[in-house]
Protein backbone atom coordinates (compact mmCIF):
# COMPACT_ATOMS: atom_id res chain seq x y z
CA UNK A 1 0.00 0.00 0.00
CA UNK A 2 1.50 3.26 -1.33
CA UNK A 3 0.95 6.26 1.80
CA UNK A 4 -0.02 9.48 1.33
CA UNK A 5 3.08 12.29 1.70
CA UNK A 6 2.70 13.32 4.76
CA UNK A 7 2.22 17.30 5.61
CA UNK A 8 4.49 18.76 7.61
CA UNK A 9 6.69 15.65 7.08
CA UNK A 10 10.03 17.31 7.92
CA UNK A 11 8.99 19.09 11.21
CA UNK A 12 7.14 16.36 12.63
CA UNK A 13 10.18 14.12 12.32
CA UNK A 14 12.44 16.67 13.59
CA UNK A 15 9.87 17.08 16.44
CA UNK A 16 10.91 13.39 17.49
CA UNK A 17 14.52 14.37 17.28
CA UNK A 18 15.64 12.42 20.45
CA UNK A 19 13.90 9.13 19.14
CA UNK A 20 15.73 9.26 15.38
CA UNK A 21 19.09 8.16 14.89
CA UNK A 22 19.76 10.12 11.87
CA UNK A 23 23.30 8.62 11.07
CA UNK A 24 22.84 5.05 12.08
CA UNK A 25 26.45 4.39 11.08
CA UNK A 26 27.90 6.25 13.78
CA UNK A 27 26.17 4.29 16.09
CA UNK A 28 27.77 1.40 14.71
CA UNK A 29 28.69 -1.05 18.30
CA UNK A 30 27.74 1.53 20.30
CA UNK A 31 23.76 1.22 20.23
CA UNK A 32 23.34 -0.16 24.00
CA UNK A 33 25.48 2.96 24.75
CA UNK A 34 21.53 4.72 24.33
CA UNK A 35 20.22 2.44 27.14
CA UNK A 36 23.65 1.55 29.35
CA UNK A 37 22.40 -1.88 30.89
CA UNK A 38 19.98 -2.95 28.62
CA UNK A 39 19.38 -6.96 28.36
CA UNK A 40 18.40 -7.30 24.64
CA UNK A 41 18.66 -5.53 21.72
CA UNK A 42 15.25 -6.04 19.71
CA UNK A 43 14.86 -4.95 16.08
CA UNK A 44 11.72 -4.33 14.00
CA UNK A 45 12.40 -4.49 10.28
CA UNK A 46 9.56 -2.71 8.51
CA UNK A 47 8.07 -1.40 11.29
CA UNK A 48 4.87 0.97 9.60
CA UNK A 49 3.07 2.75 11.81
CA UNK A 50 5.02 1.21 14.92
CA UNK A 51 2.30 -0.45 17.00
CA UNK A 52 4.11 -4.01 17.40
CA UNK A 53 7.13 -2.20 18.55
CA UNK A 54 5.93 0.80 20.46
CA UNK A 55 3.68 -2.21 22.51
CA UNK A 56 6.63 -4.60 22.61
CA UNK A 57 9.06 -2.03 24.16
CA UNK A 58 5.98 -0.56 26.69
CA UNK A 59 5.75 -4.14 27.74
CA UNK A 60 9.78 -4.99 27.99
CA UNK A 61 11.26 -1.78 29.57
CA UNK A 62 14.35 -3.20 30.53
CA UNK A 63 15.28 -3.86 27.11
CA UNK A 64 16.50 -1.70 23.45
CA UNK A 65 14.39 -1.37 20.69
CA UNK A 66 15.42 -0.16 16.74
CA UNK A 67 12.55 -0.11 14.63
CA UNK A 68 13.89 0.03 10.84
CA UNK A 69 11.50 1.74 8.11
CA UNK A 70 12.51 3.02 4.79
CA UNK A 71 9.24 5.06 4.27
CA UNK A 72 9.76 7.95 6.52
CA UNK A 73 5.61 8.89 5.91
CA UNK A 74 5.04 5.65 7.97
CA UNK A 75 8.24 6.19 10.50
CA UNK A 76 6.85 9.21 11.43
CA UNK A 77 3.69 8.06 13.15
CA UNK A 78 5.31 5.19 14.91
CA UNK A 79 7.86 7.73 16.27
CA UNK A 80 5.22 9.96 17.26
CA UNK A 81 3.38 7.20 18.62
CA UNK A 82 6.54 6.45 20.98
CA UNK A 83 6.94 9.53 22.11
CA UNK A 84 3.72 10.34 22.96
CA UNK A 85 3.86 7.09 25.01
CA UNK A 86 6.94 7.99 26.90
CA UNK A 87 8.99 5.26 25.88
CA UNK A 88 12.71 6.23 25.93
CA UNK A 89 13.77 2.80 24.99
CA UNK A 90 13.07 2.83 21.43
CA UNK A 91 14.88 4.10 18.47
CA UNK A 92 14.61 4.54 14.87
CA UNK A 93 16.24 4.45 11.73
CA UNK A 94 15.12 5.99 8.48
CA UNK A 95 16.57 3.17 6.18
CA UNK A 96 16.73 -0.19 4.40
CA UNK A 97 17.09 -3.60 5.87
CA UNK A 98 19.40 -4.60 3.35
CA UNK A 99 22.02 -2.12 5.15
CA UNK A 100 21.74 -3.94 8.74
CA UNK A 101 25.12 -4.47 8.83
CA UNK A 102 26.27 -0.92 8.12
CA UNK A 103 24.44 0.16 11.04
CA UNK A 104 25.06 -2.58 13.40
CA UNK A 105 28.11 -4.32 14.37
CA UNK A 106 28.86 -8.75 14.30
CA UNK A 107 26.79 -10.19 17.32
CA UNK A 108 25.33 -6.64 18.50
CA UNK A 109 21.40 -7.69 17.99
CA UNK A 110 19.56 -10.61 20.05
CA UNK A 111 16.16 -10.71 18.08
CA UNK A 112 14.86 -9.39 14.83
CA UNK A 113 11.19 -9.06 14.47
CA UNK A 114 9.85 -9.44 10.78
CA UNK A 115 6.19 -8.80 10.62
CA UNK A 116 3.79 -8.24 7.43
CA UNK A 117 6.56 -7.54 5.14
CA UNK A 118 5.55 -6.74 1.69
CA UNK A 119 4.80 -10.52 -0.42
CA UNK A 120 5.90 -9.59 -3.66
CA UNK A 121 4.45 -12.18 -5.07
CA UNK A 122 5.89 -12.74 -8.44
CA UNK A 123 9.15 -14.92 -8.82
CA UNK A 124 10.67 -12.65 -10.28
CA UNK A 125 11.01 -9.94 -7.48
CA UNK A 126 11.22 -13.14 -4.80
CA UNK A 127 15.00 -11.49 -3.18
CA UNK A 128 13.02 -8.33 -2.16
CA UNK A 129 10.88 -10.56 0.24
CA UNK A 130 12.51 -9.66 3.21
CA UNK A 131 12.76 -12.92 4.49
CA UNK A 132 14.50 -14.03 0.91
CA UNK A 133 18.05 -16.33 1.88
CA UNK A 134 20.29 -13.30 0.97
CA UNK A 135 18.13 -10.95 3.33
CA UNK A 136 18.27 -13.80 6.18
CA UNK A 137 22.41 -13.95 5.65
CA UNK A 138 22.40 -10.27 5.88
CA UNK A 139 20.88 -10.30 9.24
CA UNK A 140 23.31 -13.22 10.35
CA UNK A 141 25.95 -10.54 9.99
CA UNK A 142 24.42 -8.41 13.06
CA UNK A 143 22.84 -11.32 15.19
CA UNK A 144 24.24 -13.31 17.54
CA UNK A 145 24.55 -17.03 17.44
CA UNK A 146 21.38 -18.17 19.14
CA UNK A 147 19.71 -15.31 18.17
CA UNK A 148 16.41 -15.06 16.77
CA UNK A 149 14.40 -14.00 14.04
CA UNK A 150 10.73 -13.95 14.94
CA UNK A 151 8.56 -14.30 11.66
CA UNK A 152 4.58 -12.95 11.49
CA UNK A 153 2.90 -12.85 8.13
CA UNK A 154 -1.01 -13.61 6.75
CA UNK A 155 0.50 -14.59 3.34
CA UNK A 156 0.49 -18.06 3.31
CA UNK A 157 2.35 -18.22 0.33
CA UNK A 158 4.90 -16.09 1.44
CA UNK A 159 5.14 -17.93 4.77
CA UNK A 160 5.36 -21.24 3.14
CA UNK A 161 8.26 -20.19 0.87
CA UNK A 162 9.75 -18.81 3.85
CA UNK A 163 9.82 -22.04 5.73
CA UNK A 164 12.38 -22.96 2.81
CA UNK A 165 14.60 -19.94 3.24
CA UNK A 166 15.69 -19.73 6.71
CA UNK A 167 17.33 -23.21 6.77
CA UNK A 168 19.28 -21.98 3.50
CA UNK A 169 20.79 -19.30 5.68
CA UNK A 170 21.57 -21.11 8.71
CA UNK A 171 18.10 -20.96 10.98
CA UNK A 172 16.67 -23.53 12.85
CA UNK A 173 13.02 -23.36 12.58
CA UNK A 174 10.49 -24.07 15.97
CA UNK A 175 7.32 -22.67 16.69
CA UNK A 176 5.95 -22.97 13.52
CA UNK A 177 1.99 -22.46 13.47
CA UNK A 178 -0.07 -21.46 10.66
CA UNK A 179 -3.06 -19.77 12.87
CA UNK A 180 -1.22 -18.46 15.88
CA UNK A 181 -4.34 -16.87 17.35
CA UNK A 182 -6.73 -20.49 16.90
CA UNK A 183 -7.20 -19.97 20.41
CA UNK A 184 -7.33 -16.66 21.03
CA UNK A 185 -5.16 -13.68 20.61
CA UNK A 186 -1.04 -14.23 21.61
CA UNK A 187 0.96 -11.78 22.02
CA UNK A 188 1.31 -8.23 20.41
CA UNK A 189 -0.69 -7.37 17.83
CA UNK A 190 1.06 -5.61 14.66
CA UNK A 191 -1.37 -2.82 12.97
CA UNK A 192 -1.27 -5.18 10.09
CA UNK A 193 -2.42 -8.06 11.72
CA UNK A 194 -5.01 -6.60 13.64
CA UNK A 195 -6.29 -6.09 10.36
CA UNK A 196 -6.22 -9.41 8.74
CA UNK A 197 -7.29 -10.78 12.34
CA UNK A 198 -10.08 -8.84 11.89
CA UNK A 199 -10.78 -10.08 8.64
CA UNK A 200 -10.80 -13.93 9.90
CA UNK A 201 -7.53 -14.65 8.07
CA UNK A 202 -5.37 -16.86 10.08
CA UNK A 203 -2.02 -15.52 11.04
CA UNK A 204 1.38 -17.37 10.25
CA UNK A 205 4.60 -17.44 12.68
CA UNK A 206 7.63 -18.69 13.00
CA UNK A 207 10.97 -18.37 15.02
CA UNK A 208 14.22 -18.96 13.17
CA UNK A 209 17.33 -19.42 15.43
CA UNK A 210 20.75 -18.79 14.38
CA UNK A 211 22.88 -21.86 13.57
CA UNK A 212 25.62 -22.35 11.25
CA UNK A 213 25.48 -22.02 7.90
CA UNK A 214 25.05 -24.83 5.93
CA UNK A 215 27.45 -26.68 3.02
CA UNK A 216 26.27 -24.96 0.24
CA UNK A 217 29.91 -25.11 -2.12
CA UNK A 218 29.45 -22.53 -4.87
CA UNK A 219 30.47 -25.24 -7.16
CA UNK A 220 27.06 -27.01 -6.98
CA UNK A 221 25.49 -24.02 -8.39
CA UNK A 222 28.29 -23.72 -10.93
CA UNK A 223 27.64 -27.26 -11.82
CA UNK A 224 24.24 -26.68 -12.25
CA UNK A 225 24.73 -23.98 -14.66
CA UNK A 226 27.23 -24.99 -16.74
CA UNK A 227 25.76 -28.19 -19.34
CA UNK A 228 27.86 -29.96 -20.55
CA UNK A 229 30.80 -29.18 -18.41
CA UNK A 230 31.55 -31.20 -14.82
CA UNK A 231 33.14 -29.99 -12.17
CA UNK A 232 34.91 -30.92 -9.19
CA UNK A 233 37.75 -30.14 -7.00
CA UNK A 234 41.24 -30.75 -8.06
CA UNK A 235 42.51 -34.27 -6.37
CA UNK A 236 45.99 -36.32 -6.55
CA UNK A 237 44.00 -37.94 -9.11
CA UNK A 238 43.70 -35.59 -11.77
CA UNK A 239 46.72 -33.58 -10.77
CA UNK A 240 48.54 -34.63 -13.62
CA UNK A 241 46.04 -33.15 -15.89
CA UNK A 242 45.66 -30.00 -14.55
CA UNK A 243 49.19 -29.96 -14.51
CA UNK A 244 49.95 -30.40 -17.87
CA UNK A 245 46.56 -27.71 -18.51
CA UNK A 246 48.32 -25.39 -16.59
CA UNK A 247 51.43 -25.82 -18.36
CA UNK A 248 49.42 -24.85 -21.69
CA UNK A 249 48.08 -21.66 -20.02
CA UNK A 250 52.25 -20.66 -19.51
CA UNK A 251 51.46 -17.29 -20.94
CA UNK A 252 49.08 -16.41 -18.49
CA UNK A 253 51.46 -17.43 -15.61
CA UNK A 254 53.95 -15.11 -17.51
CA UNK A 255 52.25 -12.04 -16.98
CA UNK A 256 53.72 -12.48 -13.39
CA UNK A 257 56.99 -13.74 -14.28
CA UNK A 258 55.57 -17.11 -12.77
CA UNK A 259 56.75 -20.63 -14.38
CA UNK A 260 54.14 -23.44 -13.88
CA UNK A 261 55.18 -26.71 -12.20
CA UNK A 262 54.03 -28.83 -10.09
CA UNK A 263 55.71 -27.43 -6.92
CA UNK A 264 53.60 -23.71 -8.27
CA UNK A 265 50.29 -26.07 -8.40
CA UNK A 266 50.74 -27.22 -5.08
CA UNK A 267 51.17 -24.26 -3.41
CA UNK A 268 48.54 -22.64 -5.31
CA UNK A 269 46.06 -25.36 -4.07
CA UNK A 270 47.51 -24.60 -0.71
CA UNK A 271 47.68 -20.91 -0.52
CA UNK A 272 44.89 -19.04 1.81
CA UNK A 273 44.24 -15.71 2.07
CA UNK A 274 45.01 -14.01 5.72
CA UNK A 275 42.24 -15.38 8.57
CA UNK A 276 40.82 -17.95 6.09
CA UNK A 277 40.21 -21.40 6.55
CA UNK A 278 40.84 -24.32 4.16
CA UNK A 279 37.29 -24.92 4.45
CA UNK A 280 35.86 -21.62 2.35
CA UNK A 281 38.95 -22.63 -0.20
CA UNK A 282 37.73 -24.56 -3.47
CA UNK A 283 40.06 -25.04 -5.99
CA UNK A 284 38.07 -26.58 -9.02
CA UNK A 285 39.03 -28.02 -12.49
CA UNK A 286 36.36 -27.58 -14.85
CA UNK A 287 35.76 -30.54 -17.79
CA UNK A 288 35.01 -31.26 -21.09
CA UNK A 289 35.08 -33.88 -23.33
CA UNK A 290 37.42 -35.93 -21.30
CA UNK A 291 39.68 -33.17 -20.07
CA UNK A 292 40.58 -30.30 -17.74
CA UNK A 293 39.87 -27.18 -19.48
CA UNK A 294 39.60 -24.46 -17.25
CA UNK A 295 41.36 -23.89 -13.52
CA UNK A 296 39.05 -21.69 -11.27
CA UNK A 297 39.91 -20.76 -7.64
CA UNK A 298 37.78 -19.24 -5.21
CA UNK A 299 37.61 -18.27 -1.88
CA UNK A 300 34.11 -17.69 0.00
CA UNK A 301 33.70 -15.39 2.82
CA UNK A 302 37.02 -13.60 1.84
CA UNK A 303 37.99 -10.16 2.91
CA UNK A 304 33.83 -9.59 4.09
CA UNK A 305 31.41 -12.72 4.74
CA UNK A 306 29.85 -12.33 1.76
CA UNK A 307 32.10 -11.66 -0.90
CA UNK A 308 33.27 -14.19 -2.78
CA UNK A 309 37.03 -13.83 -3.72
CA UNK A 310 38.55 -15.47 -7.54
CA UNK A 311 41.99 -16.20 -6.34
CA UNK A 312 42.50 -17.70 -10.78
CA UNK A 313 40.54 -18.09 -13.40
CA UNK A 314 42.60 -19.24 -16.27
CA UNK A 315 41.24 -21.49 -19.61
CA UNK A 316 42.59 -23.54 -22.14
CA UNK A 317 43.89 -21.86 -25.00
CA UNK A 318 42.41 -24.00 -27.37
CA UNK A 319 39.25 -22.49 -25.97
CA UNK A 320 39.60 -18.76 -25.31
CA UNK A 321 37.66 -16.39 -27.36
CA UNK A 322 34.53 -18.17 -27.75
CA UNK A 323 32.50 -16.96 -25.01
CA UNK A 324 33.65 -20.03 -22.58
CA UNK A 325 35.20 -17.49 -19.82
CA UNK A 326 32.37 -15.43 -20.04
CA UNK A 327 29.65 -18.35 -19.96
CA UNK A 328 32.03 -19.59 -16.74
CA UNK A 329 32.14 -16.15 -15.07
CA UNK A 330 28.36 -15.73 -15.18
CA UNK A 331 27.51 -18.94 -13.92
CA UNK A 332 30.02 -18.09 -11.13
CA UNK A 333 28.33 -14.73 -10.66
CA UNK A 334 24.67 -16.63 -10.18
CA UNK A 335 25.96 -19.48 -8.57
CA UNK A 336 27.47 -16.78 -5.76
CA UNK A 337 24.24 -14.75 -5.86
CA UNK A 338 22.29 -18.22 -4.65
CA UNK A 339 24.79 -19.36 -2.11
CA UNK A 340 24.39 -16.09 -0.66
CA UNK A 341 27.44 -13.78 -1.29
CA UNK A 342 26.52 -9.99 -2.60
CA UNK A 343 29.66 -9.17 -4.63
CA UNK A 344 32.37 -11.03 -6.33
CA UNK A 345 36.14 -9.78 -6.15
CA UNK A 346 39.37 -10.27 -7.83
CA UNK A 347 42.93 -9.34 -8.35
CA UNK A 348 43.65 -8.60 -12.03
CA UNK A 349 47.62 -8.55 -12.70
CA UNK A 350 48.38 -4.96 -14.06
CA UNK A 351 50.31 -6.88 -16.95
CA UNK A 352 47.18 -8.17 -18.20
CA UNK A 353 45.50 -5.73 -20.01
CA UNK A 354 43.21 -8.22 -21.92
CA UNK A 355 42.30 -9.83 -18.45
CA UNK A 356 41.17 -6.48 -17.38
CA UNK A 357 39.52 -5.64 -20.30
CA UNK A 358 37.37 -9.56 -20.39
CA UNK A 359 36.68 -8.31 -16.62
CA UNK A 360 35.69 -4.98 -17.36
CA UNK A 361 33.08 -6.34 -19.80
CA UNK A 362 31.46 -8.06 -17.28
CA UNK A 363 30.78 -6.00 -14.51
CA UNK A 364 33.65 -5.71 -12.35
CA UNK A 365 35.26 -2.52 -11.73
CA UNK A 366 38.21 -1.19 -10.45
CA UNK A 367 38.62 -0.63 -6.54
CA UNK A 368 42.36 0.35 -6.18
CA UNK A 369 45.74 -0.66 -7.30
CA UNK A 370 47.59 -3.25 -4.59
CA UNK A 371 50.26 -6.06 -4.89
CA UNK A 372 49.44 -9.44 -3.97
CA UNK A 373 50.79 -10.75 -1.10
CA UNK A 374 53.23 -13.77 -0.56
CA UNK A 375 55.79 -14.37 -3.09
CA UNK A 376 54.09 -13.91 -5.58
CA UNK A 377 53.85 -10.53 -5.22
CA UNK A 378 52.64 -8.22 -8.44
CA UNK A 379 50.83 -4.98 -8.45
CA UNK A 380 47.17 -5.82 -9.48
CA UNK A 381 44.03 -4.06 -9.68
CA UNK A 382 41.68 -5.42 -7.20
CA UNK A 383 38.43 -5.28 -8.82
CA UNK A 384 35.08 -6.25 -7.63
CA UNK A 385 31.25 -7.08 -9.07
CA UNK A 386 27.94 -6.41 -6.77
CA UNK A 387 25.87 -9.03 -7.68
C1 LIG B 1 3.08 -4.39 4.94
S1 LIG B 1 3.89 -3.23 5.91
C2 LIG B 1 3.84 -3.91 7.54
C3 LIG B 1 4.09 -2.90 8.61
C4 LIG B 1 4.14 -3.45 10.04
N1 LIG B 1 5.23 -4.36 10.24
C5 LIG B 1 2.83 -4.11 10.42
O1 LIG B 1 2.80 -5.33 10.52
O2 LIG B 1 1.87 -3.40 10.62
C6 LIG B 1 5.59 -3.47 5.46
C7 LIG B 1 6.48 -2.35 5.88
O3 LIG B 1 7.81 -2.71 5.63
C8 LIG B 1 8.50 -1.59 5.08
N2 LIG B 1 9.63 -2.12 4.29
C9 LIG B 1 9.55 -2.87 3.16
N3 LIG B 1 10.78 -3.17 2.73
C10 LIG B 1 11.65 -2.60 3.58
C11 LIG B 1 13.07 -2.56 3.65
N4 LIG B 1 13.82 -3.18 2.74
N5 LIG B 1 13.64 -1.90 4.67
C12 LIG B 1 12.89 -1.27 5.60
N6 LIG B 1 11.53 -1.26 5.59
C13 LIG B 1 10.92 -1.92 4.59
C14 LIG B 1 7.45 -0.90 4.24
O4 LIG B 1 7.78 0.46 4.00
C15 LIG B 1 6.22 -1.07 5.12
O5 LIG B 1 6.09 0.00 6.04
Amino acid sequence: MRMRKKKNLIPRMEACAALWVKDPGAQRGKWRELKPGARLLRLELGCGKGRFTAETAAAHPEDLYVAVERVPDAMVIAMERCRDMGLTNVFFIDGDAAALSDCFAPDEVDLIYINFCDPWPSVKHAPRRLTHQNFLRGYREVLKDGGQIHFKTDNRALFEWSLFQFPKAGFRLSEVTRDLHGHGIRGVMTDYEEKFHAMGTPINRCVGTKGPLPDVPVAEGLAARLEGWEIRPVTEEDFGAVLALEERCADFFALGGWTVSADSLRQDMADLPPKCAPAQKHFLALWQDGAPRAVLDVVEGYPRPRTLHIGLLVLDPALRRQGHGRAVVNALLAAAKEAGFDRVRLACLLTNPDGHAFWTALGFTDLRQDNLLGEKSQPVWIMERLI
